[in-house]
């Protein structure tokens, strides 16, 4: 058990409770402003933070839509830089998918763009920028994107929990170190100072008893989190927005790689006048990362949660599918001796001279041609393998692919699979969604430093 000493983030969590502000997009487009606004995120006693945010405040707003409906958002770009919106795990329309270069122009100082797309699938999302997005994730463009399936399940309490790190100097502004050559080369950007929903401290009540749905999201430039629950019963029902066919009992660590997401079913048990919490592990100790003071309602023990409805299935032919590998190289403590940077090969040397020291396939930063070139609705299959001294979050926009487990057969659907240095993962998806769709690594400064590619699927 964790004692309530090692807690080191809490602090007088009843004054610090809030909850996330929730935008209805029933009809209608709703209006999403990309301008710098103050906030207070270091603890009391510490002046506001200077942010760049969606709609006043980091994260931004909760958007929300059932399932198989259209969201329709006009980005504002109030910044003194381009911007657009990525909305991460939505298996979107291409020209929706947010990538300046590659699926749109940049939208500029003064400009806008309507973002216009059908949600195919329910589960828990997230949007942020896709533009210079070290700088403009860490200083607050990003925020939660829901979508209720036509069911949902029955639940207390749903909470959407954004699990973010914020690097602020002793005067709690963020730092401008965005180009750091040492977060480049090494785990990335990590912040000094852990939030969720944009606080140092989050608190919500619940009653014993009580069943919530918990949606964590991952929403740091670099920061892997391990986590577990403490006073609750739980299960995993969904990870990045796509159901398990079977809820799995929470086991004691959740890791949650950048811009992973995981769904949980968690049922109170802590006793009224406790706390029950979502501890962050960091080496032996645990601190809050949310806690959930208890009061007054029901012991008795629920069953297990039924499987969330499925989302629309876009099935594996293994036996038939093409095979890639994706070779991720370089970073500090790295074996890499060449690439390939803007046509012409570079050492080390050279690359580390251009604050780039990362490859995909030999290739340094999104190429001119795609890393594959793809028939609609073919299997592939990926080989991803780490040859480096770095844990790396690798995304692929568009389509969500399969985790094979080591026999070689489908296990879980995700958007972003984490792997250790020096480790091996094949991932499998059907190229079921046409367009020109990015693939990198979620670790921001990494994908900067040259962790990106990108594969086309033919129409
Ligand atoms: Cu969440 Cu290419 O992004
Ligand atoms: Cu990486």
């Amino acid at each position: 058990m964790l004692s309530r000493r090692s807690f080191m983030s809490h602090i007088s969590s009843v004054a610090l409770m809030t909850a996330l502000p929730r935008t209805a997009t029933a009809a209608g487009a709703v209006d999403l402003t990309a301008a710098p606004a103050q906030q207070q995120i270091a603890p009391e006693g510490y002046p506001g933070t200077g942010i760049w945010a969606i709609n006043g405040r980091m994260p931004g707003p909760l958007l929300r839509l059932d399932q198989g409906t259209r969201l329709r958002a006009r980005l504002m770009n109030r910044l003194p830089q381009p911007t657009s919106l990525h909305w991460h795990g939505i298996r979107i329309d291409n020209a929706m998918d947010g990538v300046p270069g590659l699926t749109q122009d940049p939208v500029p100082p003064g400009g806008s763009f309507l973002y216009d797309f059908e949600a195919p699938d329910a589960g828990t999302y997230w949007y942020h920028s896709h533009a210079q997005s070290v700088e403009q994730v860490e200083r607050g463009l990003q925020g939660p994107l829901v979508v209720d399936e036509v069911e949902p399940p029955e639940v207390d309490h749903d909470v959407v929990l954004v699990l973010d790190d914020i690097r602020l100097s002793q005067e709690a502004q963020v730092t401008d170190d965005f180009a750091s050559p040492r977060d480049r080369s090494h785990a990335g950007r990590l912040g000094n100072l852990v939030l969720t929903n944009g606080r140092e401290a989050w608190s919500s009540p619940v009653r014993q008893g009580d069943r919530l749905r918990l949606r964590l999201i991952n929403s740091a430039n670099a920061r892997i989190f391990t986590l577990g629950l403490e006073g609750f019963r739980a299960w995993q029902v969904a990870l990045d927005g796509m159901p398990l066919a079977l809820p799995r009992p929470v086991p004691d660590r959740i890791v949650l790689a950048p811009a992973q997401r995981v769904d949980l079913i968690a049922d109170v048990t802590a006793a009224p006048g406790a706390e029950a919490f979502l501890v962050h592990h960091v080496r032996d100790n645990g601190y809050a990362q949310a806690a959930f003071p208890v009061s007054a309602g029901s012991s008795a023990a629920r069953s297990a949660p039924d499987p969330l409805p499925p989302n629309p299935d876009h099935p594996l032919d293994l036996a038939n599918a093409r095979q890639l590998v994706l070779k991720m190289e370089g970073g500090a403590m790295g074996r890499m001796q060449d690439a390939v940077f803007q046509d012409t090969t570079h050492d080390m040397r050279s690359l580390m001279r251009l604050n780039q020291f990362w490859a995909l396939n030999g290739a340094v930063g999104r190429p001119e041609t795609p890393w594959a070139d793809l028939s609609r609705g073919e299997t592939v299959r990926v080989e991803m393998v780490n040859d480096t001294a770095f844990a790396h979050a690798m995304h692929i926009h568009g389509m969500h692919f399969s985790i094979l487990t080591p026999a070689g057969t489908p296990g879980p659907l995700r958007d972003t699979v984490l792997l250790q240095p020096g480790e091996t993962r094949h991932v499998a998806f059907n190229a079921h969604n046409p367009g020109k769709w990015l693939v990198h690594c979620h670790m921001l400064a990494h994908h900067a430093a040259g962790m990106g590619t990108w594969v086309n699927v033919r129409a």
